[in-house]
């Protein structure tokens, strides 16, 4: 049985690296960092790698090939091997709107009505499935973050949406038409970036109305996974938190496209929403900087300093130092995403897959969890 993935945006960074290291990796390299090969008994309820078969759109042409020897993230040993379907695969055409980059908005070529794209895309998703014979077939979002929509977008019913297409309002951002495309094709969604489109509750009813699971959003890979862990234990402690202070130096093109305000509004919400929501109060000061530094490539830096008191009020802190591979450690995330949508299609599990929540800064319905509750959920799930 063959799975598909199409993956929005897959000549990036992290969707290039996950596409790649499935189609290179051994069992054994690909297990690493990988939440159902470490989660006892969650692996023989779900696919392999080797059962996927990928493909996507994007703004630039490049092979996956040629990108993974300019990205440098994964080994050279691992690049050196071979493999048929991987120099064989384009990306298609991309969807733009004026929330997307500067770069995106340069390289697009141009685009038709909204109601023309959404056909497009339906009729690409549709010969995908057909001409690989796949069972079923997951799209996930990794393209850049997207400037915020405006608020008659975040709060669109269906009827909104159909409206906002039939006009080709300017307002509907080009993540919508991905996930409505792959939404009334059939096929799972996963957002894995701070966008909005799986809060909107029009996407909701759509993913509802079309018996489809969704699944997001933003990624939980670095210093919000860590914050995840560490909340739960001044919690259980009590300990009580008087401030955190998050820097972040990544060289990677999210780097860039993160330094301007218009594109890091929504990471840094998602970022700043998760200790209050795991803590269950507020009061504390808490800043989060992300600065873009060219020498680190995908090799981001977190540092962390938290102060918080204990017995009689007395001050404490901790510093902490996060040297972590932002490609590395989301490529992993995003195979697993695909191997549980796969088994939601297979089980016909339909809308907001809540027990993915382990895996998203701000999961939608749930808000972030603690790390070992969001961990119990998705062991629950799978018993
Ligand atoms: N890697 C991580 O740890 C992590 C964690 C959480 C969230 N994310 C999010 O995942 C996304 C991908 O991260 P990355 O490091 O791979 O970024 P990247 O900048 O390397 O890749 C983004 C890709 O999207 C493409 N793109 C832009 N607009 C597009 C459109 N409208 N349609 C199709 N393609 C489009 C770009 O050309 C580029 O190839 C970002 O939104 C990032 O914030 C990443």
């Amino acid at each position: 049985m063959k799975h598909g993935v199409l993956i929005v945006g897959m000549n990036g960074a992290t969707a290039n690296t996950t596409i790649v290291g499935a189609l290179l990796g051994t069992q054994e390299e690909l297990a690493l960092g990988s939440i159902t090969s470490g989660m006892q008994g969650l692996s023989r309820h779900l696919s392999r790698e080797s059962s996927f078969v990928f493909g996507g759109w994007d703004v630039s042409s490049p092979s996956p090939l040629e990108l993974a020897n300019s990205y440098h993230i994964l080994p050279t040993e691992v690049l050196s091997r071979s493999s048929p379907i991987l120099e064989s695969l384009r990306p298609m055409r991309a969807v733009i709107s004026r929330h997307d980059t500067m770069e995106a908005k340069a390289l697009a070529e141009g685009n038709a009505e909204h109601l023309c794209e959404l056909e497009r895309l339906k009729s690409e998703i549709a010969q995908f499935c057909q001409m690989n014979d796949l069972q079923t077939c997951t799209v996930v979002y990794l393209a850049s973050p997207l400037a915020l929509a405006e608020p008659a977008v975040l709060n669109a019913t269906l009827t909104d949406l159909k409206l906002m297409l039939e006009k080709n309002d300017p307002r509907l951002p080009s993540a919508i038409l991905y996930a409505y495309a792959a939404i009334e094709s059939g096929a799972a969604f996963v957002d894995f970036t701070p966008n909005i489109t799986l809060d909107v509750p029009g996407v909701q009813a759509l993913a509802e109305q079309s018996g489809v699971p969704i699944a997001g959003r933003d990624g939980s890979t670095g210093q919000t996974l860590m914050k995840t862990v560490l909340a739960e234990m001044f919690q259980v402690r009590n300990l009580r938190l008087k401030g955190w202070y998050s820097a972040n130096i990544l060289g990677n093109n999210d780097g860039i496209v993160l330094s301007r305000p218009e594109h890091r509004e929504l990471k840094m919400h998602d970022k700043l929403a998760v200790l209050e929501q795991i803590l269950g109060y507020d009061g504390f000061a808490h800043a989060v900087d992300i600065t873009y530094y060219p020498p680190r490539g995908d090799s981001k830096e977190a540092w962390d300093s938290v102060d918080f008191t204990g017995w009689f009020s007395q001050p404490m802190a901790m510093k902490i130092d996060w040297q972590g591979r932002d490609s590395i450690l989301a490529a992993p995330l995003v195979l697993d995403l695909c191997k549980h949508m796969q088994f939601a299609q297979s089980k016909g599990s339909i809308g907001i897959q809540e027990h993915l929540a382990i895996y998203f800064k701000q999961p939608i319905r749930t808000g972030a969890l603690a790390f070992s509750a969001a961990a119990r959920r998705l062991r629950e799930y799978y018993q």
